[in-house]
């Protein structure tokens, strides 16, 4: 029996190597690193894991802006490891990116990239995922670094034969690791059934991915496709259980963005029994080791992030009243008590902190870090507009033109950003609750 027996095959991931490679002239393409890593620690050898990531939405790696933020890529290394090579099963469940602009299309060639570089056996690609993949011109030919399930290539396809078996080795013996991939609307239940029939004896996990399922189509699934874990689309942050304890299917959802990795470990208490699951969430926390490869790979996302030039396309839309921004150098005159405090402030070297960590050209992250990046008259690059970089005094106070040209005699308008507009509890952790010591932080007026 061959390892996988999808019919969608797998996907043309040597397209997405040859494309970051000759993109990013000069960086080394990780092939060693990757293969050079080694199980740094493993645990129970009687029980196998099937490791379970998804929903990563275009998150790669979190902003690092505020301490205790969970995700990246970088770390699930870490995770894995902690099951041998040969009793795991990597899957990610797929909805890789949240839409499908450019820097969604670099995301989602990372990610395939990202798959391959930690070993991951299965990819399973929704809806959005295939319509994404055929954009970027990947096709299904055979033996790709792992198999791909999921959403037909083919539009009019509606076949259930979406599967995926990978055999694994624990101290109980042999154990065959089933996965099934059904649009939860349009497939037939009692199919699915079929392809779980287990032959006489065997050990063996079944597991249905749902696609486009909602609480009905949930409920008809887990009574009658015979499977022993159902997982359904995520849309919480946190991994979710859905099934009551000890009830089968086992139903969950993974959490997004990459913050937890769920790790199924199934258990043999014998010949002909059912397998206990155990379910695991496991978050992807700060303090977890980061693989170099891994590593190396979000570096020449933000070089491909930079060649795209992403900031100059953003769309930008008009000031009310014909209003610019005239940067925080123009207040300086008039404002120099204000301008001299403001200038000590974290908020002046807001757009150094970008450049240290070489996403001064991500649009993601420039867009509060400097002033006004989706406006017209507003932040471009650092070499068209230099004096609009950083978190300067029209966040806050709004555009300046119209104030200085009439030397302050006009108040200074909308549009003005709030403390919550930036720091948000995503970014800025500590900011909940502690508003008036930020406030104290960036006091720069002077007492009435
Ligand atoms: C929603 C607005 C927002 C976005 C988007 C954003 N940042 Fe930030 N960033 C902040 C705020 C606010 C802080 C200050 C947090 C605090 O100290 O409470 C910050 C702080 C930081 C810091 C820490 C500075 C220090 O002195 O410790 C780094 C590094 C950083 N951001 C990088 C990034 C990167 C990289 C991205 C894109 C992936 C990004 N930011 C996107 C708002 C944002
Ligand atoms: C345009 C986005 C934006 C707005 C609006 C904004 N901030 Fe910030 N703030 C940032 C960024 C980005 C940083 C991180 C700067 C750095 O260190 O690189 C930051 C840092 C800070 C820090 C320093 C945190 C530390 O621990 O050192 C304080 C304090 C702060 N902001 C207070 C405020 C307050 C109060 C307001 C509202 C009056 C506000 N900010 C509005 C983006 C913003
Ligand atoms: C992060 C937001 C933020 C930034 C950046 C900022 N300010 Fe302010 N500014 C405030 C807040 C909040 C106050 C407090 C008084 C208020 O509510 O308007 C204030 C007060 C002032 C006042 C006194 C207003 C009055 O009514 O007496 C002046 C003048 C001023 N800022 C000028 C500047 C100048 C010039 C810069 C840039 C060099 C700057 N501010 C940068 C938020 C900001
Ligand atoms: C040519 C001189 C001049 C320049 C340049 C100037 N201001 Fe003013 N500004 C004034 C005067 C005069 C007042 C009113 C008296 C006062 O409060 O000091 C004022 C008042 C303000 C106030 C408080 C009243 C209000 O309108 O909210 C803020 C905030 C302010 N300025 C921000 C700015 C910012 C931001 C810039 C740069 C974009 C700037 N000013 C540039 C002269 C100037």
């Amino acid at each position: 029996m061959s390892s996988h027996d999808a019919s969608i095959g797998r996907a043309s991931v040597t397209f997405v190597l040859v494309s970051l490679c000759v993109l990013v002239g000069g960086a080394s393409c990780p092939d060693e690193a990757a293969q050079s890593r080694v199980s740094r620690r493993t645990e129970d050898a009687g029980e196998v894991s099937v490791f379970f990531t998804g929903s990563e939405l275009g998150a790669l790696k979190p902003c690092g802006c505020s301490g205790g933020q969970l995700g990246g890529l970088s770390k699930r290394a870490a995770i894995f490891d902690r099951s041998p090579a040969a009793g795991r099963v990597i899957v990610d469940t797929g909805t890789l990116v949240a839409g499908t602009g450019e820097q969604d299309l670099i995301k989602f060639r990372i990610l395939f990239e990202a798959f391959r570089l930690l070993a991951y056996d299965l990819v399973h690609l929704t809806d959005t995922d295939v319509q994404i993949a055929r954009m970027l011109g990947l096709s299904a030919p055979q033996n790709g670094p792992f198999a791909v399930i999921g959403a037909p290539w083919e539009p009019d396809r509606k076949d259930l034969r979406a599967g995926f078996v990978k055999r694994l080795v624990g101290r109980d013996g042999e154990v065959g690791v089933r996965f099934v991939s059904v649009d939860a609307q349009k497939d037939r239940p009692q199919s699915a059934a079929e392809l779980f029939a287990r032959p006489g004896g065997e050990y063996g996990v079944n597991i249905l991915i749902l696609r486009n399922a909602d609480a009905e189509s949930r409920r008809i699934w887990a009574e009658s496709a015979g499977a022993d874990c159902l997982v359904v689309p995520s849309d919480s942050d946190e991994p979710r259980v859905l099934s009551e304890p000890g009830e089968r299917p086992l139903t969950f959802a993974v959490a997004r963005f990459g913050r937890y990795v769920s790790r199924l470990r199934v258990r043999f208490p014998g010949p002909g029994t059912e397998p206990a699951l155990f379910l695991e969430d496991i978050p992807v926390e700060e303090t977890l080791a980061d693989d170099e490869a891994l590593v190396n790979l979000y570096r020449q996302y933000q070089e491909l992030v930079r060649r795209s030039e992403l900031l100059e396309k953003y769309p930008r839309i008009p000031l009310p009243e014909g209003l610019e921004y005239v940067g925080s150098q123009a207040c300086q005159q008039c404002h120099s008590y204000e301008h001299a405090a403001w200038s000590q402030k974290a908020h002046a070297d807001a757009f150094a902190t970008l450049v240290q960590v070489g996403s001064d050209r991500d649009p993601e992250c420039v867009i509060c870090h400097v002033i006004g990046m989706d406006r017209e008259s507003g932040f471009i690059s650092e070499q068209k507009t230099p004096h609009l970089k950083d978190v300067g005094c029209e966040n806050c106070h709004g555009p300046g033109s119209e104030h200085v040209r009439s030397t302050g005699w006009t108040a200074t308008t909308e549009p003005k950003m709030s403390c919550l507009d930036c720091h948000t509890p995503e970014h800025s952790s500590g900011y909940a609750g502690n508003e008036a010591e930020y406030l104290e932080k960036i006091k720069h007026w002077r007492e009435p």
